[in-house]
């Protein structure tokens, strides 16, 4: 445990989750995106955030490629650096959540168990999986950056789905293959699922009265 831990207390403001709530009359939410580079977790977040922030919704994408710039620029691709890309990805969620805010998050996020610490960190009722399931074969076809030939060249050591491990979730909150999907279809079904799921109050909610 951390040291300076015992020494520390929190501090809770007078607005509370609910107060949020109502102003911004969404539930909070970490859609989070996983799937092999090139599968259109990028694209697909920003489509989707461009739709709710049409609608008046607060939201932000957390993009692995751009956070890699600042927050995690210290990290590589090694597992263990990966695991604490999320970790601290999974904390920057968690903390808009608390803001209000609905979260997009693109990661790679190969490896199930920090997945699961994600889920942890974020809080299960406000953690969507969502698996963009294009194969290995459709990305590397694709290859937006041109980075699976690279790889395969060895120029890039520890290429997800090449040199490096992805792990494809068990049970994701949906799937959505991208290889057969549009971006506007996916974007829908996504809306579908924040609706469906009293994420978004644009509709009478059955499973949860809005405060
Ligand atoms: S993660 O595995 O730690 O979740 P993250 O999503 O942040 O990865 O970053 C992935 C992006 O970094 C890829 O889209 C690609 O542009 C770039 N990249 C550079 N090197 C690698 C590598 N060895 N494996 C995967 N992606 C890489």
């Amino acid at each position: 445990m951390n040291k300076i831990l015992p020494f520390l207390q929190r501090h809770d403001g007078t607005i509370t989750g609910d107060d949020r709530i109502r102003l911004f009359r969404q539930k909070p939410v970490t859609i989070w995106l996983t799937g092999l580079s090139g599968a259109g977790k990028s694209t697909l977040a920003f489509a989707l955030e461009r739709e709710l922030i049409a609608l008046g919704r607060p939201c932000y994408v957390l993009d692995g490629d751009n956070i890699r710039h600042g927050l995690t620029s210290d990290l590589g691709f090694r597992l263990e650096d990966r695991r604490e890309n999320v970790r601290r990805v999974a904390h920057v969620a968690r903390l808009m959540n608390d803001a209000g805010l609905i979260v997009i998050s693109a990661l790679i996020s190969p490896m199930r168990e920090d997945r699961a610490m994600a889920r942890e960190i974020i809080g299960h009722e406000h953690f969507v999986e969502t698996y963009l399931s294009a194969s290995i074969d459709a990305c590397a076809e694709r290859d937006p950056k041109g980075l699976y030939a690279k790889a395969r060249d060895g120029a890039i050591p520890s290429f997800t789905g090449i040199s490096a491990p992805y792990e494809v979730p068990l049970n994701p909150d949906l799937n959505i293959d991208t290889a057969r999907t549009t971006v506007t279809v996916s974007v829908t079904h996504l809306f579908a699922y924040l609706l469906d799921h009293c994420f978004l109050f644009d509709r009478p909610c059955i499973s949860q009265s809005i405060p």
